[in-house]
């Protein structure tokens, strides 16, 4: 051979140390099997041995049957090069399988969705919306996935993703979130995690997706000294001498990359000391033979992995001498085989050859490798070569054609859906126009034109202040007398950018662009900016005007999808301020007339939005059944559901909300946490509302530990955003609410004040201000009973100050439909029943009999008629027990036990323990007792239990009383005469069966039953 010292090996046949690691993927990988879904991220820094790792248990799983697909991400995704390691994944799986069964096992059995990705699937689909194609090609994906996993597990491996590019990481995110429909497959990543820098695109990412259950997180740490000199022992072949292996480990601090680099060949470690894993590596290289090692420098300006026949026409050599020029580097293990070509072992090889390039030469080499592209564009994988060639003009540092490589490279991520690449690509085109004297010329389109573009990629990539930047520049070059439409359509993506961003001056955007363009310039345009100006509140009758004249438009041009836009709109206004409408009434009319219209075009955007808008009106009506099942069908039918995978959260808050009004907790909780890990970015607003959903749920079932995390998250999400009625009130009341059973009245009614100052409540949809105001009127009651019982004045005053800041807004607020009828009606009731409290105090129970309190009865009874009807378990459960209250303080004993009696199921049923435990607890004091079937499955609220309140014996009362006042083990075994040993089991078992994980929460819990009033004792 040409290099007898290449003789020694340069890696380890077997995989050294990682047991812990293998194991945890091999768990992963069971668990897969047993049909759960699974993702492991693994991170570690550069050369430790995550792709070893990850090989050495891709080949144990494909000996378990699995069916293993690989692809990485490549340095050249942050040039715009999108869905790097799915093209990959798919060229192989075309490569093996043919594109016929490829395409079989899509919906529709056509690969025109994943041809954007591979060109050799055929014919893309072109054209389209952009955010839709991009839906569709994220399932198409999903369902390839699904329908492989089917017959055999799959490992998906997704390798060196700090590289991804943005398409890359919105598609993993969408597999992993949606990986509980695909059973059967393992998702592995990996990643340097040494190379995220804090504002690491990849970082925020890992954040959202280690919060899903079935996410997890390896870091992969250097060798141990031990591993260190086994690792030696397996590349040499023999033990190496102590003093070997005690240098080795020092200098090489446990790197396996190091190591191999260290004993890179006659088994000695290299006597000079490198500087750096760099010069290390480029050792390996300089013992090679001259005309090999230049073919490596060639190689490392091609990239990851180079074809041989473009090596060759680069590197100039004839086909005989590039491979005899080759085979050293390969024997060596610098280069490996690949495909039909090579590449380098390590990245950090090419990279480290790539660095040491002459400056001269480096342009060279890139500038021959467009040039042997644009030459023969099969040289590279087919659809690669305009982003090939943009990537070598760029970096070889000529700005025409650069520019020119962008442009075109723009245009071919255009096709692929890849709108960030596309930005970023076209981004770089106006980077170098003016070093480029006649680049309008080259690339047959002005600065405008590019420049418009660039909008319309920021428009679909999401990048907003980007869009308003270039959308200024783009208006700064037209004349709107001479170009009125383009320069209205710029006016309209600037406004909706700066809405989205939360900025006020969008409305002006608008009303200058409706200027430029009459109706006998442009209808559609004129279209264009009429529905975008009638989505500006809150001018409701400017908006009807803007909205009408666009559907008249519309209809004259025959534009459904606009007509059907327009109804959609119109249907809002036309639904009272109360933002809620009956079934069959007018505005649910123009809805289903918008639904047929978009029905006949498949605009599959406007039927989504129909769901939306018909279960939210239905919904704001108390008409639960009917909201819950719109939103349900709309996310039913197969196509619709392309597009609401990426955009249908706002239809999983609407079915979440309705199922939650009608008691089915459990089918809401799901449907929230299911939303929450399919959509990772339905964007702040939605996401808030799931996660209050959620704690809604938890709360209601006295989990305050989830609750509070719950609610924590959708006070985060919404913290930077604007005000809105719909997303920020439903969070106050669960914070009201929240505060009420964790901290007690006092905490309520803080929190109660604080929305009060925030928020311009009486100003509000009624709709979203009635809840927060009961939820502000629970505190007040609950603090007055407290200051009645305590005899605290303060805490009076406190109550009655929120009490008449909630009346001025109560007497505000309009009241439309049953729904807020039932809610202006337990207002009223509330608001009669804090009267009676504070002119009872500080006898707070009020127990004299009188008109005044008959009447009270009346009006609790009647809010609970109007819950009854609406079929709100909950909200009835709660009327009945305040009705119970007061029947008690009337002395009506037997008023007090028939709706007690009707209460208890109610919360039973809904699992809701801490409303249980309080009409328990009611019953108790009044020594009412309920039949077993209404408390029977009331566990800790259970009254008649034997062994006492909460099943806790009368010796752990005792201690959760010492508890609930904040005393330590050691006092509490002061005060009862025991050990502080003892003292602790006892509180272990109090926890345990009041299921709390802490003192405080123990407290909370007792606080909220009312468990130590000393009404509770008499
Ligand atoms: N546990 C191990 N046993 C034997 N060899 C190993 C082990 N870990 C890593 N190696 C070897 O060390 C070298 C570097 O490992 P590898 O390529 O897996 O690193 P990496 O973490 O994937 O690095 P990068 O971030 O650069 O992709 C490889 O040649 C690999 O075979
Ligand atoms: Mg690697």
């Amino acid at each position: 051979m040409l290099i007898p010292e290449m003789s020694g090996r340069a890696s380890s046949p077997v995989l050294v140390g990682r047991v812990e690691q293998m194991a945890a993927l091999e768990a992963a990988f069971v668990s897969v099997r047993q049909g759960g879904p699974s993702a492991v991220l693994l991170g570690g820094e550069a050369g430790v041995g995550k792709s070893r790792l990850v090989s050495d248990f891709s080949r144990t799983a494909a000996s378990a049957g699995a069916r293993v697909l690989t692809g990485g991400c490549l340095e050249l995704g942050t040039d715009g090069l999108p869905f790097a390691p799915f093209t990959a994944v798919l060229r192989d799986l075309v490569h093996e399988m043919g594109a016929d069964a490829v395409a079989s096992m899509l919906p529709g059995r056509t690969t025109r969705g994943l041809a954007r990705l591979l060109p050799e699937l055929g014919e893309p689909d072109t054209g389209g919306d952009p955010a839709e194609a991009r839906a569709r090609l994220f399932e198409e994906v999903l369902r390839a996935l699904e329908h492989l996993s089917r017959h055999s597990p799959v490992v998906l491996v997704i390798e060196d993703a700090h590289w991804a590019d943005r398409s890359s990481r919105d598609l993993l995110t969408f597999l992993i979130g949606n990986q509980r429909s695909l059973s059967g497959l393992l998702i592995v990543v990996t990643f340097r995690s040494d190379e995220l820098h804090r504002t690491h695109p990849l970082r925020p990412l890992l954040a959202s997706l280690d919060r899903i259950a079935w996410v997890e997180r390896i870091e992969l740490p250097r060798l141990t000294r031990q591993d260190t000199r086994e690792l030696a022992v397996r590349i040499l072949g023999r033990e190496p001498a102590e003093e070997l292996a005690e240098a080795l480990y020092h200098r090489s601090e446990g790197n396996p990359l190091f190591i191999e680099a260290l004993l890179c060949c006659d088994g000695e470690l290299s006597p000079e000391l490198p500087e750096s894993l760099r010069d290390l590596l480029l050792e390996s290289v300089r013992r090679l033979p001259e005309d090999t090692q230049e073919v490596l420098r060639v190689a490392s300006a091609g990239g990851e992995a180079t074809g041989h026949a473009l090596l060759a026409e680069v590197s100039g050599l004839d086909d005989a001498a590039l491979t005899r020029a080759v085979r050293p580097a390969v024997i060596a293990n610098v280069l490996h085989p690949r495909g039909d070509g090579y590449a380098f072992r390590h990245e950090l090889i090419r990279e480290a050859v790539h660095e040491d390039l002459l400056p001269g030469e480096h342009g060279r080499l890139h500038s021959r490798f467009a040039e042997a592209i644009d030459a023969d564009p099969t040289l590279v994988p087919p659809g690669r070569a305009a982003i090939e060639m943009a990537h070598h003009w760029h970096s070889a540092h000529d700005s025409a054609w650069a520019l020119i490589g962008a442009w075109r490279a723009a245009a071919q991520a255009g096709r692929a859906v890849a709108a960030a690449e596309r930005l970023s690509l076209l981004a770089r085109v106006l980077e170098l126009w003016d070093q480029v004297p006649d680049a309008a010329e080259r690339i047959d389109a002005d600065h405008v034109r590019v420049t418009e573009e660039a909008v319309s990629a920021a428009h679909d990539a999401g990048e907003y202040e980007r869009g308003v930047a270039l959308a200024t520049s783009a208006l700064r070059e037209l004349d709107p007398a001479a170009d009125p439409v383009r320069v209205a359509h710029l006016l309209v993506r600037r406004s909706e950018f700066k809405k989205k961003l939360g900025r006020k001056d969008y409305v002006e955007e608008l009303e200058e662009a409706l200027v430029y363009v009459p109706a006998d310039v442009s209808a559609a345009s004129r279209i264009e900016v009429l529905l975008a100006l009638a989505h500006c509140p809150p001018k409701i009758t400017v908006e009807r005007s803007y909205v009408e004249e666009a559907m008249a438009l519309a209809r004259q041009a025959g534009d459904e999808a606009s007509e059907a836009e327009a109804l959609l709109t119109l249907a809002f206004f036309s639904a009272d301020p109360g933002q809620q409408a009956a079934s069959g009434s007018g505005p649910l009319e123009l809805v289903a007339q918008a639904r047929d219209l978009a029905g006949h075009r498949g605009g599959q955007s406007v039927l989504l939005r129909a769901a939306v808008a018909e279960s939210h009106l239905l919904e704001g009506a108390g008409e639960h059944e009917l909201a819950a099942e719109a939103a349900r069908r709309g996310t039913e039918g197969a196509e619709v559901q392309v597009v609401s995978r990426t955009s249908g959260s706002v239809l999983a808050v609407n079915r979440a909300e309705s199922l939650l009004a009608l008691g089915r907790w459990d089918e809401a909780e799901a449907t929230a946490t299911a939303a929450m890990d399919r959509f990772l970015a339905p964007g702040p607003m939605n996401r808030a509302l799931l996660h209050v959903m959620a704690g809604s749920v938890q709360l209601g079932r006295g989990d305050l530990t989830a609750a509070g995390r719950s609610m924590m998250t959708a006070r985060d999400a919404l913290r930077s955003v604007r005000y809105e009625d719909q997303h920020q009130l439903p969070l106050a009341r669960l914070e009201i609410l929240y505060a009420l059973a964790k901290g007690g009245p006092a905490a309520a009614l803080a929190a109660t004040s604080q929305t009060l100052d925030r928020f311009e409540l009486g100003g509000s949809s009624p709709r979203y201000s009635w809840p927060v105001v009961i939820a502000g009127a629970s505190a007040v009651l609950a603090g007055l009973r407290l200051a009645g019982l305590s005899h605290d004045e303060r805490l009076r005053d406190d109550s009655a100050g929120i009490a008449d800041r909630l009346h001025t807004v109560a007497e505000k607020l309009e009241t439309f439909g049953p729904l807020q009828r039932a809610l202006a009606l337990t207002y009223a009731a509330a608001d009669a029943d804090t009267a009676r409290l504070i002119a009872a105090f500080p006898d707070g129970s009020g127990s004299s009999a009188s008109d005044e309190t008959a009447g009270l009865l009346a009006a609790w009874d009647e809010a609970a008629v109007a819950w009854d009807g609406l079929g709100e378990p909950y909200s009835l459960g709660e009327t009945l027990l305040h009705a119970a209250e007061v029947a008690l303080a009337c002395g009506d004993r037997d008023g007090a036990a028939s709706r007690l009696e009707r209460a208890a199921p109610l919360a039973a049923a809904l699992g809701a323990q801490p409303l249980a435990g309080q009409i328990a607890l009611l019953a108790r004091r009044a020594r009412i007792r309920l039949s077993a079937s209404a408390g029977s499955e009331v566990a800790p609220g259970d009254a008649g239990a034997d062994d006492g309140e909460l099943g806790l014996t009368e010796r752990e009362l005792e201690v959760l009383r010492l508890v609930a006042e904040g005393r330590s083990n050691r006092e509490i075994a002061g005060e009862l005469f025991i050990s502080p040993k003892t003292a602790s089991v006892h509180v272990s078992n109090i926890l345990s069966k009041l299921g709390v994980s802490n003192r405080g929460e123990a407290a909370a819990r007792a606080r909220s039953l009312r468990l130590f009033d000393p009404t509770s004792t008499a």
